[in-house]
């Protein structure tokens, strides 16, 4: 079984988003995923209950239970378990990047993003994990996405060669309970899903 943890400190770069497609495009791989849901808000939970009982499982736990639902998950015949973390929560992404086999922490290019990356990167660098940055709703045009890149590696730290674009599936698909994998297979949305879910499984 390996742990993903999806972590960072700012609001709404798209750690829900990313750790629901990366599960769901396991289990089209016939991996059985589980998404362990580490928020308050339960974001990937609700979205976890649309789906009445399809996979993947989604529970909502707290930090302080990590490591026993990880046990459960593993003994359970889990493959894959993705973390998702609430942002403004250092215990909790704390907790999962350190049982975790290896992070992901999404950033949207621009300036306020990157304000708010050192935190996470303090957090991972206290966890001593493998981690990489994924760049998620890059803009079709613009350098924004390759400066933020630039700022990522001088600071000591892995890009993802796979970027995501900003693209409506990803939160229609959401709203139904599914992922873009589901939703619009076909879509620029879900290549991008499975290239990261490939690149992921390779990195760990
Ligand atoms: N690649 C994308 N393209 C378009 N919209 C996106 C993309 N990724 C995320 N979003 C949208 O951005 C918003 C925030 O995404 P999400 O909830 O996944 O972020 P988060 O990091 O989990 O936020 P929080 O810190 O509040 O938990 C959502 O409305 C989601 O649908
Ligand atoms: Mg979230």
């Amino acid at each position: 079984m390996k742990t993903l943890a999806i972590i960072s400190q700012k609001g709404g770069p798209g750690k829900s988003t990313l750790a629901i497609n990366l599960a769901v495009q396991a289990t089209t791989k016939k991996k059985t995923s589980v998404i362990i849901d580490l928020d308050p808000q339960a974001n990937a939970t609700t979205w976890g209950d649309l789906r009445e009982g399809e996979n993947p499982l989604v529970i909502s736990a707290q930090a302080a239970r990590i490591k026993q639902m990880l046990k459960t998950a593993k003994e359970g015949g889990a493959d894959l378990v993705i973390i998702d973390t609430p942002a403004k929560s250092e215990n909790s992404a704390l907790e999962a990047a350190r049982n975790a086999n290896f992070i992901l922490t999404p950033c949207r290019p621009g300036l306020f993003d990157l304000d708010a990356l050192s935190f996470t990167f303090d957090l991972i660098k206290m966890a001593k994990q493998d981690c990489a940055v994924v760049l998620n709703q890059v803009p079709p045009r613009g350098t924004t996405a390759d400066e933020t890149a630039d700022y990522v590696r001088n600071q000591g730290f892995s890009v993802c060669p796979i970027r995501i674009g900003h693209r409506a599936a990803f939160s229609h698909s959401i709203t139904v309970g599914r992922g873009v994998s589901e939703f619009e297979p076909k879509g620029k949305a879900a290549d991008e899903i499975r290239k990261l879910y490939a690149w992921v499984m390779k990195r760990m």
